[in-house]
């Protein structure tokens, strides 16, 4: 660090992410099998493309919209909450973002002060663990039940509780063990934050991605609970729009004035153009988002029957949702996570995230994508299957 920048604590004292060190030391290894990235492969279907094309030939796209997002788009996302999250909304009551993630850190913006204490699941996405910190947050991380398929422990939970205690965040279904957190146990979640008057923070990014008759279930839904969830979705995972940067959340009508207050300063709107493809999204055709699905769930099968074979060196918790999975190293000599993701791509070329980057508890695993090609998993089993016979 340059002696001479006085950066903040809070940020400097953020590790640096282990995504991230894992896709730049991938740059350098040629014809890498690359499994670390959950980021939809397919491209956006070409009804939303030629929606945005034409809003940028109509001349709308080149100003700012409304804070909270233009009205039609609203209007849909509201039709959207009912009928698939069982969401009673209003327009008043949405917020568009800059993807799922910039409407997370307005949320918690909104609601936390410094010291204030967030708990997370652990394992969990480690943006989320970021968010808190950036606002000065703690974050408390409950461990999830591995052998129960990575459950909340709710008497854990209940455990960590303190005067301090301001929110509970998680995503369900969850990046990056793929399970999809039951209604049981939401509703038990439900309970503490009553109990506590918690506010209940939720990433429902892959909520369309769901596998054997499990179904997504969104807290928000609980009439109890209207006034203390912020829901958060997005258009990246469901309609494969990444790079458009839109998502949106909601939340109650006291709520929403104060994390638009901290909207505006990180975003002022979302993208105009994308808000155009992101309402051509939800009034087209969903075959898209079935095909999707589709997909993933035929690559987990693939990466489940691929890992069957190497039981030797992984045991892991079949994915009900989502498109990742997190399989335990069972290989004592693998060193810790990181140092075993980073010989596995030196030595068999296959690119794979450490556990240790979702959470301590997310130590002596790895995080795999099945959102790949099929002959990129067989690619990196093949691999995998070499290198751990020699
Ligand atoms: C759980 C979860 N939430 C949010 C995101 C990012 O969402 P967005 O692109 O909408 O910001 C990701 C991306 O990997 C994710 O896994």
């Amino acid at each position: 660090m340059n002696d001479h920048l006085r950066i903040s604590d809070r940020v400097a004292n953020m590790k640096k992410s282990a995504i991230h060190e894992m896709t730049r030391l991938s740059k350098e290894i040629e014809d890498v099998a690359f499994l670390s990235w959950a980021k939809p492969t397919s491209d956006t279907p070409e009804h939303i493309k030629e929606a945005a094309i034409q809003a940028i030939r109509e001349g709308l796209v080149g100003g700012y919209s409304e804070t909270a997002g233009i009205l039609p788009l609203r209007e849909e996302i509201v039709k959207k909450l009912e009928r698939d999250n069982d969401i009673q909304a209003n327009v008043s009551e949405v917020l568009v973002t800059v993807g799922a993630i910039e409407g997370l850190s307005a949320a918690v913006m909104a609601i936390i002060d410094p010291g204030d204490e967030v708990i997370l699941p652990s394992p969990t996405y480690s943006t989320h663990i970021r968010q808190v910190l950036l606002a000065s947050g703690k974050p408390v991380l409950v461990p999830l039940i591995e052998e129960k398929g990575y459950l909340w422990d709710i008497d854990a939970v209940k455990r960590s509780i303190t005067p301090r205690t301001k929110a509970i965040m998680y995503c369900s279904p969850s990046n990056p063990t793929g399970t999809v957190f039951s209604e049981t146990q939401l509703q038990e979640l439900a309970r503490i934050a009553l109990d506590h008057d918690l506010i209940v923070i939720t990433d429902e990014a892959y909520e369309y991605f769901t596998f054997d008759g499990k179904n997504h279930f969104s807290i928000g839904s609980l009439p109890n609970m209207e006034k203390r969830v912020v829901s958060t979705y997005t258009f990246t995972k469901t309609y494969a729009m990444t790079g458009w940067r839109i998502g949106y959340l909601h939340a109650s009508k006291e709520l929403i004035p104060q994390i638009s207050k901290a909207h505006i300063p990180f975003a002022i709107c979302a993208p105009v153009i994308s808000q155009y493809a992101a309402l051509a999204a939800l009034k087209g055709p969903q075959d898209c988002v079935q095909k999707f699905r589709a997909h993933y769930l035929a690559m987990r099968n693939v990466m489940c029957e691929r890992l069957d074979r190497l039981g030797s060196v992984f045991e892991y918790q079949k994915p009900e949702g989502s498109y990742l999975m997190f399989p335990r190293i069972r290989i004592k000599e693998g060193g810790d996570s990181l140092s075993f993701c980073k010989k596995l791509l030196r030595e068999a070329k296959v690119s794979a995230t450490p556990g240790i980057a979702f959470g301590d508890s997310g130590e002596s695993h790895l995080r795999l994508s099945f959102c790949v090609p099929e002959q990129t998993i067989h690619k990196a089993f093949d691999r995998m299957e070499t290198y751990f016979k020699n």
